[in-house]
């Protein structure tokens, strides 16, 4: 069998054509949906990151500014940022990029953002009200994941779905979604004792390690739904999944690619929270 891809550079393409209409008609009752990134530092995948993000607001008419702070900027500097942006009614969503430098706490930062204006979807009470199903700003990555099964028909009822990766960014809402959506989920990490057992019983199989490669097709059942969430840089600059495509496609029914997979679903995302942010402005104080 030869995986069908899940192509998310062309799903991305037609929800940013949708997107863009929304945001037309808004605009013409006088709502630019607004975006504002800061980013802290040097760090190049982020920057690279965040042009990304820049892009894709300006292909769907989503106005967005970026904040570039010096990788020296203080913890109290860059929270009192945020709450002026808080307060800021142009500023409908606000992203900081992480990783931060040492100084900086992040969980800090997660939590000065507004859960309103929380386009990410880290701010605990946005996690809370994921957990127990309330409408709310899904984190990206993960939001991309289901709208991807979703956009094929995936059945995601009843399956087993196996995250290999347990991070707050992926791995841990993933699982969550997934269980959302009445699916039975089950967490692998460095810690995992027979992890390529568990893997190759999984009907849905995310992986989100960040090691090039490392799954291969010993960890997957046949017929399985594969989605990979690695972006490994390799030597020669391009970039690869944490799925071995090569031979995993041989196995599985549905396989992401990468690129033009995950990573363009992160961040149109991005964009649809923002298109809902700027929709719930009304509730801020
Ligand atoms: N760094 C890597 N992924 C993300 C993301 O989804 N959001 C933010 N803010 N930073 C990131």
């Amino acid at each position: 069998m030869t995986a069908q891809l899940i192509n998310g550079k062309e799903l991305s393409a037609v929800l940013k054509q949708e997107m863009k209409g929304e945001v037309q008609e808004l605009k013409q009752q006088g709502l630019t949906p607004h975006l504002t990134v800061v980013l802290v530092g040097e760090n190049p995948a982020s920057k690279s990151y965040v042009k990304g993000k820049e892009k894709a607001a300006a292909e769907t008419g989503i106005s967005s500014s970026l904040i570039e702070l010096p990788e020296s900027t203080s913890e109290a500097e860059l929270l009192q940022i945020i709450k002026d942006l808080n307060t800021d009614e142009s500023v409908h969503g606000i992203l900081v990029q992480l990783p931060l430098p040492k100084q900086i706490s992040e969980q800090q930062v997660i939590e000065t953002i507004h859960p309103d204006k929380d386009v990410d979807g880290f701010h605990p009470s946005n996690i809370g009200k994921m957990m127990t199903g309330e409408d709310t700003f899904l984190p990206c990555t993960p939001y991309g994941i289901i709208t991807m099964l979703k956009s094929k028909n995936i059945e995601i009822e009843g399956k087993h779905a196996v995250i290999i990766g347990r991070s707050n960014i992926v791995g841990k809402p993933v699982g969550q979604l997934l269980l959302n959506e009445n699916a039975t989920v089950t967490y692998c990490h460095s810690k995992t004792k027979n992890l390529k057992e568990l893997a190759a019983t999984a009907d849905i199989l995310v992986a989100a390690i960040g090691k090039a490669h490392a799954i291969t097709a010993d960890y997957i059942k046949n017929g399985a739904v594969v989605i990979d969430v690695g972006i490994n840089r390799q030597a020669d600059g391009t970039l690869t999944g944490d799925v071995d495509f090569e031979s995993a496609k041989e196995k599985a029914s549905y396989i992401t690619p990468v690129p033009r997979g995950v990573g363009p679903m992160t961040i149109t995302m991005l964009l649809k929270n923002t298109i809902k942010a700027a929709k719930g402005l009304s509730t801020i104080e």
